[in-house]
């Protein structure tokens, strides 16, 4: 069984509750999956023994981009690791009435190509509350689960 790693930061929930959806679509395709909320994640957790890593985290910027404050500290420790070629993918709820939409999610997939990750997908990014949008998820969780070799 294929193993994914979500690791997610949430100051209002709806980045928790995305996580939990994704989390129940990747178990339908057969995968075996652990959720981390970011506080009690490691660095090392990004290069442990997973097939995938999902990484959930919404913007929280006004003129500039700025990761959900949690998942912020822990971006700031990614300096010098290797992934590897590690399979990775993004996704966060967002609001596009901001000038950067769910801008936390280039972000990240920015940061983890330069590690030496390897995008499995196009990121996720869902317009207002993800509860509302199940059929978008997963369609993208399909697909993602499809790119792991
Ligand atoms: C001060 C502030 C700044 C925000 N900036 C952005 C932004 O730049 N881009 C975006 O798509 N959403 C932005 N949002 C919306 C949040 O990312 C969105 O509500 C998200 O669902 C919050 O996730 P959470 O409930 O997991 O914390 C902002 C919200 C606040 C309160």
């Amino acid at each position: 069984m294929k193993k994914a790693l979500i690791i997610y930061g949430s100051t209002t929930g709806n980045t928790e509750d995305m996580a939990g959806m994704v989390k129940a679509e990747f178990e339908q395709a057969d995968f075996e999956v652990e959720v981390k909320e970011v506080t009690q994640a490691a660095v090392a957790d990004l290069t442990a023994d997973h097939d995938l890593l999902l990484l959930g985290c919404p913007a929280y910027g006004d003129d500039e981009i700025e990761l959900q404050e949690d998942f912020a500290g822990f971006y700031e420790k990614l300096n010098g690791i290797q992934l590897n070629g590690k399979p990775f993918a993004v996704f966060a709820p967002g609001d596009s009435t901001y000038e950067h939409f769910c801008g936390s999610v280039d972000m990240l997939e920015d940061k983890m190509n330069d590690l030496g990750g390897k995008m499995v997908n196009d990121g996720l990014k869902i317009d207002g509350d993800p509860t509302d949008a199940e059929g978008e998820i997963e369609t993208w969780v399909e697909s993602t689960a499809a790119s792991v070799g």
